[in-house]
């Protein structure tokens, strides 16, 4: 992939630009590794369409000149409500990686969450600055995994996020038809399997299915977690929860946030809408725990709905990386410029000087 700024052509003025320069440049498997959902990708439109139905009434002559965004997140401070998501093999898009785009976040002042499945590891990463959290996805040998949690204490990450929502990877047809697998120079240098995986191995169908069976640990239970919670002090957030008994539990067994996530519509097919499972979420346990929300945020009105609807903030999957794809560090800046510019643009017309203020708007649900 060419390491090409954002120069050629019109300025893009939202992701959905971004998204389409990035495709244009690209490899077909490779966007749709990206894009896709699985299934029938029912819950990937369902996303959309719920963040789409979620319509805020703003409020006018509060008096305010500005707009500050700023949020706690886990007990530390971000410039918006907003982390990057965890996703994997980030070096698939781009020659300069998480490196890349955790400097982007670093530099915009949100954290920046590194996934099991980094091509880049937690001790290079750990020279970017800003703030990095760590997604845990639990391997089947535990020793393994608790190195890990080890290395991402280590090596200064500030929050660690366990995905919950991957006991076999959803079936990806795009990635099936193409049989896509990892090339060489890509691989999860943090686990402990060498330069060659499964996930390098074109099968029958989806290398990365076929290396999410053989890795990630297929049972995981609430007793996993209260062991974790018993090995380290870092605040825990549980990642992949939409029924608000599951958001309850998470807030009884000591977890410090949840979020309401169908993974980008990557998992289970037919899963409810993320947004439009949040306000069950909110009520449930909102008050023991914060309730982060991701899947299908795409602007700073997103940003402001979802905050609207009770979230403490959200995380952004594919934006980050049609960025990364399209212009590298400076693609990844110009992503979340457009997001936080966005979002503060959304709260000025709401009436809002913060986000304490979105927090009391009203949201209706229209059809
Ligand atoms: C290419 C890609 C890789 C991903 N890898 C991971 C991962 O390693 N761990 C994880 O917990 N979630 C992973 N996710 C899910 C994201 O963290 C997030 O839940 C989802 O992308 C949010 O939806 P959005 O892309 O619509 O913003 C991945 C998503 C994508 C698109």
């Amino acid at each position: 992939v060419p390491a090409q700024v954002l120069t050629a052509g019109a300025e893009p003025l939202t992701v959905d630009d971004v998204r389409v320069r990035a495709t244009e440049m690209l490899p077909p498997e490779l966007s749709d590794f990206l894009a896709g959902g699985a299934g029938a990708e029912t819950t990937l439109a369902a996303n959309r369409r719920a963040l789409d139905q979620v319509a805020v009434v703003p409020r006018v002559l509060s008096g305010a000149a500005a707009a500050d965004p700023g949020a706690g997140l886990l007990g530390g401070s971000s410039r918006l409500p907003l982390a990057v998501a965890p996703m994997a093999y980030h070096r698939l898009f781009h020659p300069a990686g998480e490196t890349a785009v955790a400097r982007a976040a670093a530099a915009a002042g949100v954290p920046f969450v590194v996934s099991t499945l980094s091509s880049t590891s937690l001790e290079e990463l750990a020279g970017t600055g800003g703030e990095r959290w760590f997604q845990l996805y639990w391997l089947r040998d535990d020793r393994e995994t608790f190195e890990l949690v080890h290395r991402a204490e280590q090596s200064g990450c500030r929050v660690l996020m366990v995905t919950a929502d991957v006991p076999i990877m959803g079936r990806r047809l795009r990635d099936v038809r193409n049989r896509f697998a990892l090339p060489p120079d890509v691989r999860a240098v943090n686990l402990r399997a060498g330069a060659r995986s499964v996930a390098h191995d074109p099968g029958a169908g989806s290398a990365l299915a076929a290396h999410t069976q053989a890795a990630f640990h297929p049972a995981l239970s609430w007793a996993h977690l209260e062991r974790l919670r018993d090995r380290t002090a870092l605040p825990i957030v549980v990642k992949g929860i939409l029924d608000p008994a599951d958001a309850r539990e998470a807030a009884a067994r000591g977890m410090d946030a949840v979020v309401v996530s169908n993974h980008g519509g990557r998992q289970l097919d037919g899963a409810v809408a993320a947004a439009a499972a949040l306000p069950g979420i909110v009520a449930a346990a909102g008050d023991r725990c914060q309730v982060l929300l991701d899947s299908g945020i795409r602007s700073g009105t997103d940003v402001l709905r979802a905050v609207a609807l009770g979230a403490a903030g959200v995380l952004v999957g594919r934006p980050v990386l049609w960025g990364l794809a399209a212009g590298g560090e400076a693609g990844v800046t110009q992503v979340l410029s457009l997001l936080g510019d966005g979002l503060r643009e959304a709260m000025r017309l709401a009436g809002c000087a913060d986000l304490a203020a979105v927090r009391q708007l009203r949201t209706t649900v229209v059809s």
